[in-house]
């Protein structure tokens, strides 16, 4: 498997408690430092952010709801990339969507909404690259206002495509004439670091800022497009929809502006029938996993449509080994969707992780290969099914859906990958590698949906019987009805291992690494990992290895494990774990009884005989709580693992001007004497004796 030697570690710190305080809590002997905050300026003749809705110009400030998030060393100065650097660096961050009350003086005005409250809105999403450094003297880190590395990359900034769905006629629009090029990014969840010193940024909840209205469909119809009334309703897109912050109902003051219209998929009647003179393929130009240059501030991103189209939650590359074809995993963050990985056509060439060219080496990489989704068996194997133009019913004569060509099915992955039977997973989030045995990690944050009837191996949970001691997991207790139909409400994390080691392998072994769960419920159904008060959590949702090294270059993979949840937060606000996991196999297998108890009393039971890990035990602990009302997200660090950089997503957003709930982080330092708006924001943490944070 690998030839690095593995410290026998262990983590070293003392469990954070779970709480309720509207800080970020971590051991005693660790700080942390406020880095990026929403609104933070990037360029040098920026304001400082006011922080009272008065603020513009987001596209040269942070935007807000902090995300996925990779750390790219550089030299001692200058833009040239050292990956060895732990004091200087490009952080490229995600800003997934908006907490739109606290953009704006009093919340947002109504529809039709004013111009200036929108292009704040859409701004505020996208993307940071900006430098940081921490000072020799002081040890401290911060961001540096004026540099030039300094980017933010918006709905607005151009792309192209790439792969094989580069000039297809669902990428052409108004804007887009021969579907080679398109407008910005949005939506934007976790990430992927690639081996060639490149970011990828995924697109997830894109389908919630599209307009549709009623009529779209016929017209469809009318012009030979009819599957696309099927594929837009795949993918959240029914007719009735009115796109989320109304941004098309702005008049703009340039009468030629598109910027607000194209978030309108509504196809004209009267409109080219080919959709160039509208926006009903705006679309289908979502849904992509983007590449950036994250050194190059001038380069165009990539969509890079090989890796196909889906609520792309993140993309992880597998470990790259010289004459063999890389993988990177993806999860399609939705109900019953899917895992899937793409595997290169082209096997990795070693020199290729200092190319000359960042973005050309992602071209020989990501262009070109085969996407796969993925299918667990209840014998604890596992096989990925290709989602392959004229293979296994993915062809022109499909009863269902009629694939045109390998475009056709990138383009609609999922009814690509329902032909091909995979498994329906319980929201599959973020994907991460361990470095040093390969295997692929992916989190099923929770599925409300999941029914005892619906349960299988990899999904085995269900717990909807409202006479079940479920202790925390709901708010109210006895649980309402609403409540008790919760299905998988706590999540897990599955994990599998390639066949042969290899990421060019078609097949594997899985099993769950951990269920998410209170300590105090059911341990024979609920409680499968036999969590403590110490390592309990719902919701697991970011994932990432971290590979520190001690002095002697002994390294210890350590699995960061983010929660987003809502189903243990009247006990406890949202966390990062750590953990020190084994390998797939080490534990053995259970049966899962689910019962589920209608209004009218009657109930139907099912068992599922999951595959487990070995109990995680003290190897998995609590190492941070955040703020009221966050969510965990992006985590990164320097190669040393001294500085993790890790996000707080969305603290106090059940709140408003007229309702702060959350003052953080402007509290982190000591309380405030007022409420002030709390903000999205980057963190550091560092362990005040200097050493590895974890360990
Ligand atoms: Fe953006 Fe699935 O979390
Ligand atoms: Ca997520
Ligand atoms: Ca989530
Ligand atoms: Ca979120």
């Amino acid at each position: 498997r690998s030839t690095v030697t593995v410290l026998p570690a262990t983590l070293a710190f003392t469990a954070v408690a779970k709480n309720l305080n509207d800080v970020v809590t971590v051991p005693s002997d660790y700080q942390v430092t406020v880095l990026y905050r929403l609104g933070d300026p990037i360029a040098a003749s920026v304001a400082a952010y006011a922080n009272d809705g008065s603020d513009t110009n987001f596209a040269q400030r942070a935007g807000d709801h902090h995300d996925g998030m990779s750390f790219f060393g550089l030299a001692a100065s200058g833009s040239a990339p050292d990956t060895t650097n732990n004091t200087r660096g490009v952080l490229v961050l995600n800003h997934e969507n908006i907490t739109q009350a606290y953009l704006h003086a009093n919340g947002p005005s109504p529809s039709p909404r004013p111009e200036a409250e929108a292009i704040k809105e859409i701004e505020a999403h996208g993307v940071s690259v900006i430098e940081v450094t921490r000072a020799s003297n002081t040890g401290a880190w911060s961001y540096v206002q004026g540099s030039a590395l300094n980017r933010r990359i918006t709905p607005n900034t151009p792309v192209q495509f790439n792969g094989p769905v580069r000039g297809n006629a669902a990428l052409r629009t108004l804007y887009a004439a021969d579907g080679t090029t398109g407008r910005g990014t949005i939506n934007n969840c976790a990430n992927g670091y690639m081996p060639w010193g490149t970011y990828l940024t995924n697109e997830e909840n894109w389908a919630g800022y599209f307009r549709r209205t009623a009529g779209d469909a016929a017209v469809r119809t009318a012009t030979g497009n009819a599957k696309q009334n099927v594929s837009l309703t795949r993918y959240g897109i029914s007719e009735g929809r009115a796109g989320n912050y109304g941004w098309t109902t702005v008049t703009p003051s340039d009468a030629t502006s598109t910027v607000f219209a194209r978030w309108n998929a509504t196809a004209g009647a009267s409109a080219a029938a080919d959709g160039t003179a509208d926006f009903r393929n705006e679309p289908f130009q979502f849904g992509w996993v983007v590449e950036i240059d994250p050194y190059t501030q001038t380069s165009t991103p990539r969509k890079r449509t090989a890796l196909g189209r889906m609520n792309h939650e993140g993309c992880m590359a597998g470990r790259v080994v010289a004459g063999v074809r890389p993988a990177f995993y993806m999860g399609d963050d939705a109900q019953n969707e899917y895992i899937y990985k793409f595997v290169s056509a082209t096997p990795w060439v070693a020199a290729d992780a200092t190319p000359s060219d960042r973005l050309a080496t992602g071209d020989k990489y990501l262009d070109t290969g085969t996407l796969y989704v993925a299918r667990f068996e209840a014998d604890g194997s596992g096989t990925w099914l290709p989602l392959t133009f004229g293979q296994n019913g993915l062809t022109a004569a499909n009863a269902s859906y009629a694939f045109a060509d390998q475009a056709d099915v990138l383009i609609n992955a999922r009814l690509a990958a329902d032909v091909l039977g995979a498994t329906r997973m319980d929201r599959p989030e973020w994907t991460a590698v361990n470095p040093v045995n390969g295997e692929m990690y992916c989190t099923l944050t929770n599925n409300s949906s999941r029914t005892p009837a619906t349960t299988d191996a990899a999904n085995p949970r269900a717990y909807t019987d409202p006479k079940l001691p479920q202790g925390d997991v709901v708010n109210a207790d006895p649980p309402t009805s609403a409540q008790a139909t919760r299905g998988n409400a706590n999540g897990h994390v599955i994990r599998l291992r390639e066949t042969g080691d290899t990421t060019e392998a078609t097949g594997f072994t899985w099993d769950i690494y951990a269920f998410g769960s209170g300590a105090d419920l059911d341990p024979t159904n609920i409680n499968l990992s036999g969590l403590d008060a110490s390592n309990d959590f719902s919701s697991p949702d970011g994932l990432w290895f971290g590979l520190p090294s001690n002095a002697s270059g002994q390294v210890a993979p350590v699995l960061w494990i983010e929660t987003d949840d809502g189903a243990y937060t009247d006990v406890t606000n949202c966390m990062l774990l750590a953990a020190m996991p084994g390998s797939v196999g080490d534990g053995g297998t259970r049966v899962v009884n689910n019962t589920l108890t209608t209004a009218a009393n009657s109930t139907t039971t099912s068992t599922a005989t999951t595959r487990i890990g070995a109990a995680p035990g003290s190897k998995l602990k609590r190492f941070l709580v955040g703020p009221k009302e966050c969510e965990i997200t992006g985590i990164t660090s320097t190669p040393d693992g001294r500085s993790l950089f890790v996000n707080i997503q969305h603290p106090g957003e059940n709140g408003g001007p007229a309702n702060i709930t959350s003052s953080w982080p402007a509290n982190q330092a000591g309380a405030v004497t007022s409420p002030t708006r709390p903000r999205s924001a980057t963190i550091v943490i560092t362990k005040t004796d200097g050493g590895v944070v974890g360990l």
